[in-house]
């Protein structure tokens, strides 16, 4: 078990209160979880109904993520569990914040998740001001996460951006200097922001993530239990990250962006590639479940 624990939140990336609970069993504690919409989508019972010929209807669907975060609730610590509404590229805020409202009623450490684009943030500004805990996803640049910081401003509880650093690395940038850059830049803020490092596919990125003082970092399971298999390294001060990939060559740099974090959100430039394919894939997994395809 873990004696040393990182200042960084450590939440379990999943959609299985089994694999939390073992994760849970073996660290010794589990800050929190993060679950989504693919997420959901593998957990043993949906694919257990799906196996038997049993599509979901859409509320159906709803029971069974309400049933899953419901079981995980209880086992995680004060970071909370994130619950992510259904968001096509369509979809309204009204929309976001009618689902959010009722997802945070499930359990009493919800954040709800909303992705960084327009509508998500609106829905992120409007469910704070109800004292909606947020958790902005998919997010892949600093312009995102500084409208993220301006949407929520005044928030009484902390707000959770998700750099996804994985999905960077995967296109060949190093997604690490993301997180680096976003630490850098709220420096300038008011802390309301925490960082919470996503989409960690390896435990270097996990290690990078305690060095750069994450507040927050959400990893699945094999990538923890890598990590306690090592016997919970943590970063030295001599600790340096290589952005590298599966093949060894360097990733690119991300530069850092001089952004003014007191300006209105809708200022920045938000627009984000990966978060438009990142939403085409939660619904295109949310809508397997429901024997459809997207
Ligand atoms: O927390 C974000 C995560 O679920 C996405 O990870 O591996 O699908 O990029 P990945």
């Amino acid at each position: 078990m873990l004696t040393n624990k990182p200042k960084t939140k450590i939440l379990v990336d999943g959609g299985d209160p089994n694999e939390t609970l073992r994760i849970k069993s073996l660290i010794g504690f589990v800050d929190g979880q993060t679950t989504n919409p693919s997420l959901i989508a593998k957990n043993p019972n949906i694919q257990r109904l799906i196996a038997s010929g049993h599509t979901l209807s859409s509320e159906e669907e709803n029971n069974e993520y309400k049933k899953i975060v419901q079981s995980i609730s209880p086992l995680v610590g004060d970071a909370g569990v994130s619950i992510e509404v259904f968001a096509d590229l369509k979809t309204t805020a009204e929309k976001m914040l009618a689902q959010g409202q009722e997802m945070f009623s499930w359990i009493p450490n919800a954040y709800i998740k909303y992705p960084c684009t327009h509508e998500g943030l609106r829905a992120a500004q409007m469910s704070v001001e109800k004292g909606i805990r947020v958790n902005m996803t998919l997010c892949f640049s600093q312009d995102q996460a500084a409208a993220v910081y301006a949407a929520t401003m005044g928030s009484k509880s902390p707000v959770y951006v998700s750099p996804f650093v994985g999905r960077l690395d995967d296109r060949g940038e190093n997604g690490m200097d993301l997180i680096r850059n976003i630490k850098k830049m709220y420096e300038h803020g008011d802390g309301h922001v925490h960082v919470l490092a996503a989409s960690i596919r390896t435990v270097n990125h996990l290690l990078y993530s305690f060095a750069l003082e994450a507040e927050l970092a959400t990893v699945p399971a094999k990538v923890l239990e890598q990590w306690t298999a090592k016997g919970f390294p943590m970063p030295d001060r001599d600790f340096t990250y290589k952005g590298v990939d599966t093949n060894g060559s360097l990733l690119k740099p991300i530069p850092y962006k001089e952004l003014d974090l007191n300006l209105p959100w809708q200022s920045f430039n938000i627009a984000h590639e990966l978060t438009t394919k990142g939403i085409q894939k939660f619904v295109a997994d949310y809508e397997s479940t429901l024997g459809r395809s997207a």
